[in-house]
């Protein structure tokens, strides 16, 4: 499958409502755990959830992962959009407080956000989600949007179960 995702074209940085966000990414969900099935290696298949979840969320104008590469120190991976910070401590910003929480971050106005760090001025609003591998945070996707409130509680649910499924832990090698 080489043609990417089909979907409805819409123009980079539109913030579709809420109920169409949901249904857009409901009907990519299938073909995105298509285009990964069978796939065990990280890097293959963070590249190609960058590139499918990018044109599945038109509001964004970021969509990679960090990930956890030292201790309590995140570098960048797999990524669309401009170009974002090397490293990222535990200690700094959302994917900061996300990898060490462990929890997602549903940030709906950055500027509210203390030691949000901003890569990119016209980022208004974020969402982070964890990637749990034998309860160990390996890496997190970092989606960021233009747009004051741009990702609701029900887009990181589905995203969350997406990650889940994504990312199963390969026996050693
Ligand atoms: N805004 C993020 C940093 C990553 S970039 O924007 C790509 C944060 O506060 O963690």
């Amino acid at each position: 499958m080489s043609e990417g995702i089909l979907l409805a074209k819409v123009a980079r940085g539109t913030l579709l409502p809420e109920a169409d966000r949901v249904t857009r990414l409901r009907e990519a969900l299938p073909q995105i755990q298509a285009a990964l099935a069978g796939e065990t290696d990280e890097v293959a298949i963070q590249a190609t959830l960058a590139c499918l979840l990018w044109e599945t969320l038109p509001q964004t104008n970021w969509c990679g992962f960090y990930r956890h590469v030292a201790d309590r120190m995140l570098a960048v991976g797999p990524y669309q959009g401009g170009m974002g910070c090397l490293r990222i401590s535990f200690e700094r910003g959302v994917c900061g407080a996300c990898a060490r929480t462990g929890t997602t971050q549903l940030v709906p106005d950055v500027q509210a956000f203390p030691g949000h760090i901003a890569c990119d001025d016209a980022t208004r609003s974020e969402l982070v989600i964890p990637v749990t591998v034998r309860g160990r945070v390996t890496a997190v996707l970092d989606l960021d949007c233009p747009h004051l409130d741009g990702f609701s509680a029900a887009e990181a649910r589905i995203l969350e179960d997406l990650l889940a499924t994504c990312f199963v832990p390969v026996p050693d090698r």
